[in-house]
């Protein structure tokens, strides 16, 4: 399955612009990671993209239905387990990097995005010191759990700044292309 060809398959179940931008987000930061630790790109892109294809049909059991709505797909079940892995108690463990990746970026991806969007430059400069005033500000992103940011973070083995820096050049390169295509994170 191509890109094209998941945004397709996304948009069929994916309805809401807000849940289209964090799939777009989650989808900038997963490639910026596998760029990073030279993984397979557009492996990790189409797991970001995909995470959260059975939130707006499923809310409650969700990522648990994931499976069933990529099924007659050519997506690898290990990949198809992966989806499954982000969620809390779905059955699959996050024991693969690609999985551990995905649960790190997840909540991050959108929560820097939030982040620039208060911001009169954006991206441009995001540092982590903005980032962490942020997550101390608890009025902000309530629905952002910072216990688990923090534990995705340990459990993938990166520090904010860092996690920081790679999203935010992430989500720059991905706009550029977002916005040819006709899309944006914003
Ligand atoms: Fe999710
Ligand atoms: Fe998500």
């Amino acid at each position: 399955m191509n890109r094209a060809e998941a945004l397709e398959l996304l948009k069929e179940h994916v309805k809401t612009d807000q849940l289209l931008r964090h799939s777009f987000a989650v989808e900038a930061s997963m490639i910026a990671y596998a760029k990073k630790y030279g993984e397979n790109e557009e492996r990790w892109g189409l797991l970001g993209l995909l995470h959260d294809i059975d939130f707006e049909k499923y809310p409650e059991e969700h990522p648990k239905h994931a499976p069933e709505l990529l099924k007659g797909t050519d997506l690898d079940q290990e990949f198809i387990d992966s989806i499954v892995s982000h969620g809390y108690d779905a059955g699959v463990p996050r024991d693969l990097l690609e999985r551990k990746a995905l649960h790190a970026v997840d909540q991050m991806s959108s929560f820097i995005v939030a982040v620039a969007l208060m911001r009169p430059t954006g991206l441009e400069d995001l540092k982590v010191k903005s980032v962490k005033k942020k997550i101390k500000d608890k009025a902000f992103a309530k629905a952002v759990n910072r216990e688990e940011l923090d534990e995705s973070m340990a459990s993938f083995g990166v520090e904010l700044a860092d996690h920081v820096d790679v999203i935010v050049e992430g989500l720059k390169n991905h706009e550029e292309f977002l916005q040819k295509q006709g899309y944006t994170l914003f």
